[in-house]
């Protein structure tokens, strides 16, 4: 190994290929002993990850630790993952630790080699999920426990020798995918344990009879009757049958009926009933029917060979339930949107909102301005984390997310931020900002003083091009236009301009302060709502903020801000606008769930509780006018500036998505959170067994664990 002085860094940086961005940060320089490195292999042996050069982390293939590794919360484990996400083998052989922590390497796909520590005796929850490139383990003698999901997903792991521990706890679903022979058995069956509440069913119904009388024979069903307009439902309840019972054949004399029946009131509700002879579910819909199905696909879960006779009426609270994800600060692959669809739909969600442009990248094919993408679809850094993020949907690849969503009765919502939130583009088409200003695209988190030019026709033409390309794409009746952190301080690049000032003259705005610069934004999403309404027949929604005093009626308004929720609704209330609840208490999923949950680094977040999120009432202590006529739905918001592994959007949506998922479709009164915990933990694990992590940090999860039942059961 060569050892090398702090001033051969810049030379480093280039054998190892590290990106630009990373070349030029500049950081505190760790003492020249705290690490050595080795070119010819890219690796360095360290006490602890936090002594080498944050510019080096980013491109090492070799990672030894030496030293007494720490857990914190910008420990060695969270910088492995999130700042190293190029280390193929990470010798830890001389290190110590008694623990690997839950979710260490969650999502990490360098990894293909691991030596643990010598004394560690857990491996915590989820610890190397999803590793796909994970080839070897080796484990010490000590480990004694290793947690639920561990190495969930770890689909190229094929040494691991377990032989030599002494395990006394294996966890549920820790090897599921794992093609190594001879896998420890889980200790404790969970699922039989989890299974015997019968009606795991989230989000729960507004009525459920259990009935007299014998249970259904699951296996007896023959056959799936359907109309016509049904097909694709039909082709749902056979996946259902397959995946719950088994039953790839179907023989025998029971049936699924499958009826469109216009007395059911909601257009989204459903009647199911089951008894010996079958089931039977109708909506007047067919989305009615698909939440019928996928009630259905809950009760075989916890029933998968004999369903006890039940009747369920059943119809949502709210229109919209929605979640938000954020591909810009970390791109989303498009298999995993898809995967995320499939799992809203399991929750009744109706809606997907994809945030597709920012500052830190440009996400969507517009074929008019193809520098968007060409130019501004990489984003090179995000704060710590000193590596790239590529990646762009096509608009075919969004023509089939819509139809695959659509199966699943999902409508994609695409948002187009206006006017702050848009340097990507500025950095592609500088003739969008004030002053032609060529900016880089951002490589941290935070706001931007670059905002669009609402006194430039340029912008006009291009938003409204970009937005006629789009509705082509998407056929939601719904546009996001952003509208968010864009008032105090940054708007002030509106208030020197020339051709600004020379815009107010002409709208009659007589102060030359920045407190009327709110009216140029109004201006500009006037224009923009006018040519979406009367040309493309689309309704806005926006993020609400109070700088901008007058919401255009008719319009959807985005109530977000921690706090200022009644402030919203009196504003939507007033304009006439409809109101979609996210108030960031309960529906910022991207906040940690608990203290020291994922995201660990960030910029301050709160938390967010799953006891916070299952506790907002979308009534908001109003009355029924506002349920019936102002309450547009709820969304849980996923912002991705503190999650680099794609599993990590799962991790933060769940299970909060599906307490939020209860919020939105469940009447109050039905609603009880110790009885969610008691439905959550089967809905849960069968997430995990199909390889989504989530979150552990809620009173409740290690409840069942406590109770040893015998494993009998091997789900
Ligand atoms: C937001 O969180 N900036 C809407």
């Amino acid at each position: 190994m060569h050892l090398l002085s702090r001033c051969s860094a810049a030379l480093l940086c280039c054998l190892l290929a590290l990106p630009l961005s990373a070349q030029s940060t500049s950081t505190p320089r760790a003492p020249v002993e705290a690490y050595t490195l080795d070119l010819s292999q890219g690796s360095a042996t360290t006490a602890q990850v936090r002594l080498l050069p944050a510019e080096l982390k980013a491109g090492l293939k070799t990672l030894v630790l030496t030293g007494a590794l720490s857990s914190d919360r910008n420990g060695d484990f969270r910088q492995i993952r999130d700042l190293c996400p190029n280390v193929e083998v990470l010798d830890l052989s001389a290190a110590t630790c008694t623990e690997i922590p839950d979710n260490a390497f969650l999502g990490h796909r360098g990894l293909r080699k691991v030596v643990l520590p010598q004394g560690v005796k857990r491996i915590g929850r989820q610890a190397f999920f999803n590793c796909k490139n994970l080839q070897e383990v080796v484990l010490p003698s000590a480990v004694e426990i290793i947690e639920d999901g561990a190495f969930n997903g770890c689909t190229a792991l094929r040494k691991l020798d377990t032989s030599r521990a002494t395990l006394r706890n294996v966890g549920f679903a820790a090897f599921e995918g794992v093609p190594t022979a001879q896998l420890p058995q889980p200790t404790f069956d969970l699922w039989a344990k989890a299974a015997q509440e019968k009606y795991s069913l989230i989000p729960y119904p507004a009525q459920l009879e259990v009935q007299q009388g014998k249970a259904l024979d699951v296996s007896r069903i023959g056959k799936i009757e359907a109309a016509p307009e049904l097909a694709n439902e039909a082709s749902y309840a056979r996946r259902i049958l397959r995946d719950r019972a088994g039953l790839n054949v179907l023989r025998g004399s029971a049936k699924v009926q499958l009826l469109l029946d216009a007395t059911v009131q909601n257009a989204e509700g459903y009647e199911l009933t089951a008894n010996k002879k079958g089931i039977v579910i109708k909506g007047s819909t067919p989305a009615g029917v698909f939440y019928g199905l996928t009630t259905l696909d809950q009760l075989l879960t916890a029933q998968p060979q004999s369903l006890e006779p039940v009747k369920i009426v059943d119809a949502p609270r709210t229109r919209v339930r929605e979640l938000m994800v954020d591909p810009v600060r970390t791109f989303i692959p498009f298999a995993e949107l898809k995967r995320m669809v499939t799992e809203m739909a399991r929750y009744k969600y109706n809606a997907l909102h994809l945030h597709l442009v920012d500052d830190q990248a440009w996400r969507i094919e517009i074929k008019k301005y193809p520098r968007l993408v060409a130019e501004s679809s990489l984003r090179p850094a995000m704060d710590d984390m000193q590596y790239t993020s590529p990646g762009f949907y096509t608009q075919d690849e969004m023509r089939e997310l819509v139809a695959f969503a659509a199966q699943h009765h999902i409508m994609v919502i695409p948002e187009i931020e206006m006017p702050g939130h848009e340097v990507a583009a500025i950095h592609a088409y500088p003739q969008l900002t004030v002053g032609n200003k060529k900016v880089p695209v951002r490589t941290t988190s935070g706001v931007s003083n670059n905002l669009l030019n609402p006194a430039s026709e340029f912008t006009y033409q291009f938003l409204f091009d970009v937005f006629d390309e789009l509705a082509k794409v998407f056929p939601a009746p719904y546009v996001h236009l952003g509208g968010d952190e864009a008032g105090n301080p940054p708007l002030d690049d509106w208030t020197t301009d020339s051709a600004c000032i020379a815009l107010k003259e002409k709208l009659g705005i007589t102060t030359r302060d920045r407190s009327e610069n709110w009216k140029l934004q109004k201006y500009m999403f006037d224009r923009v709502i006018a040519h979406l309404r009367d040309k493309l027949g689309k309704t806005p929604m926006f993020w609400y903020e109070t700088d901008f005093k007058e919401i255009q009626p008719g319009c959807i308004t985005f109530a977000w801000r921690h706090g200022l929720t009644k402030t919203a609704i009196d504003a939507a209330r007033a304009n006439k606008a409809k109101i979609m609840l996210c108030p960031g208490e309960h529906c910022y999923l991207d906040y940690p769930m608990d203290k020291g949950d994922l995201p660990e680094v960030n910029w301050g977040m709160p938390v967010t509780s799953l006891k916070r999120v299952y506790e907002l009432d979308p009534r908001w202590g109003q009355d029924d006018e506002f349920e019936r006529d102002f309450l547009f739905g709820v969304t849980g918001t996923l912002w991705s500036e503190c999650m680099p592994q794609p599993e990590r959007v799962y991790y933060q949506a769940f299970p909060r998505a599906m307490a939020l998922a209860e919020v939105g479709w469940t009447p109050q009164a039905r609603r009880n959170y110790d009885h969610f915990l008691r439905r959550l933990q089967l809905i849960q694990a069968d997430q995990l067994r199909r390889g989504y992590p989530s979150s552990s940090r809620f009173a409740g999860y290690d409840q069942l664990r406590k109770e040893e039942v015998p494993a009998t059961h091997s789900k």
